[in-house]
């Protein structure tokens, strides 16, 4: 069964008016390419490298998420998930996606009793602290989520909740309102959690953040508010098979990586962008944005050579941003992709009233859906960019299900592994990321770091 469709006519030159790609590629150069990133990608999921592939098959692991979310997850009025980049931004996009916008605010019926959902992913101290002092700490759990079990941002939440704790709880010992999900073996967490019968969940030591959605660290937030996470993995699992297929029209990963790994090395479009044209997968736009940009902004290819290569990912949803990117998207530089995504199911499609017939502005509208309008201009944009010979794709979700929002997760992840064979590089780790850590840790007196000077001391350079 499958719920998404990939339809890439609109990045195929006949298309775009002899823009774009010549279509014989796909079963020349370009399959070739393919099928030399498939082997690289099947030879380092083989050696055990990328624990991603393996996850919709880990229903052991699963059922013990699911038991822990029906006993102590219910124990709570309020979830709160403390974590950072890929330790948060897969669990606000299972929330927001499958549960709709105002779950938080909605009653206990409403939500069939299940708790409320919050993911902190800053320090704002505005956003902490409103929180915080909004809820009823005694009824909630928090689950600190943090791979490494020291991201410094993550920890100092966790430390300002634990203080907040102590504050109310007095003698009795906090360890009752958290759930840690970290390593298996090694970080400050796992420590704290093995000394002190702190509860945990582990995330597999081969699954790196921006990957793990499909683990405990999506899994259990999602089953503490009633989502179907089996129906998660399950439509991982199905689209993972899909992605088995060596040739490459006829695996959707595949045909992702290649066609936005040729827009930007051959056809000068290395800005992607991801429109989704539903307010519920927002956030999963938010959530490709970090798996492309983290996995595939390289200063250095996997031997070591200087290369600086990788997409700009941007985020957008329609038909909002019709008022604000359209114009770049159809006028401005061709550097773009614009890649569609739409979403059925919509429970309630809300009709437009035939009234106020008398305007001709107007009356057109009247006995059409809301949904309608959505479409039809999703297709309208596409059709316009089409037009300007400009380069789009389109991903077509029937029904936004738990399986369907499993499918895309697994679809983007392999596109990614894909995509950093294609480039060259490796899209499992983030080094860039380092030397900003270290330079916090200086400036902020962390044992064995260095007082780093900024810039370049005294100037004038100031307004
Ligand atoms: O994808 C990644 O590896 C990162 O975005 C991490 O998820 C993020 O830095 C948080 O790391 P951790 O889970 O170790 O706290």
């Amino acid at each position: 069964m499958r719920s998404v469709t990939l339809d890439y006519a609109n990045m195929l030159s006949p298309n775009l008016g002899g823009r774009g790609l010549d279509p014989l590629e796909l079963e020349g150069g370009l399959a070739e390419a393919f099928r030399r990133a498939y082997d690289d990608v099947e030879s380092r999921r083989r050696s055990g490298e990328m624990g991603f592939f393996s996850l919709p098959d880990a229903r052991e692991s699963a059922r013990a998420v699911q038991e822990l979310a029906d006993g102590f997850g219910q124990w709570f009025e309020n979830l709160v998930v403390l974590g950072i980049g890929g330790s948060a931004l897969g669990t606000i996009t299972l929330r927001d996606s499958l549960l709709g916008p105002y779950w938080n605010e909605s009653d206990d019926e409403a939500r069939d009793h299940y708790p409320r959902l919050y993911i902190l992913d800053n320090v704002d101290p505005r956003t902490v602290s409103s929180l915080l002092d909004r809820l009823d700490l005694r009824r909630t759990l928090f689950n600190v989520v943090s791979k490494s079990g020291s991201t410094a941002e993550t920890m100092s939440q966790y430390m300002v909740v634990e203080d907040r704790l102590h504050e109310i709880l007095g003698e009795e010992p906090t360890r009752g309102h958290f759930l840690f999900t970290t390593d298996p073996e090694s970080g400050i967490l796992r420590k704290i959690a093995d000394e002190e019968g702190v509860p945990t969940l582990a995330v597999p030591s081969n699954v790196g953040g921006r990957f793990s959605v499909l683990s405990a660290v999506g899994l259990l937030p999602a089953a503490v508010v009633g989502i179907d996470i089996m129906e998660v993995l399950d439509g991982a699992r199905d689209m993972a098979q899909r992605c088995q297929a060596s040739v490459l029209k006829e695996n959707p990963a595949g045909l992702l990586a290649t066609l936005l790994h040729q827009a930007d090395t051959v056809q000068g479009a290395p800005i992607h962008v991801l429109m989704s044209y539903s307010d519920r997968l927002r956030s999963f736009a938010a959530w490709y944005q970090q798996l492309w940009a983290e996995s595939l902004g390289k200063a250095r290819d996997r031997e070591g050579r200087e290369v600086n290569r990788g997409p700009t990912p941007v985020p957008a949803v329609g038909a909002t941003d019709q008022h604000s990117l359209l114009q770049l998207l159809m006028e401005g530089p061709r550097d773009k992709v614009v890649l569609f995504l739409g979403a059925g199911g919509a429970e309630d499609p809300v009709e437009i009233p035939a009234i106020r017939q008398d305007f001709s502005a107007l009356s057109y509208l009247g006995g059409h859906t809301l949904s309608e309008l959505l479409d039809t201009e999703r297709e309208a944009t596409m059709e316009a960019l089409r037009q300007q010979g400009r380069p789009n794709l389109s991903l077509e979700v029937d029904d936004l299900t738990p399986r369907a929002l499993g499918e895309l997760f697994m679809l983007f992840q392999i596109a990614t592994v894909f995509a950093g064979a294609l480039y060259g590089v490796d899209p499992l780790d983030q080094p860039g990321v380092e030397l900003s850590k270290k330079l916090t840790y200086g400036l902020l007196g962390r044992e064995g770091y260095e007082r780093p000077q900024l810039g370049i001391g005294d100037h004038d350079w100031r307004v």
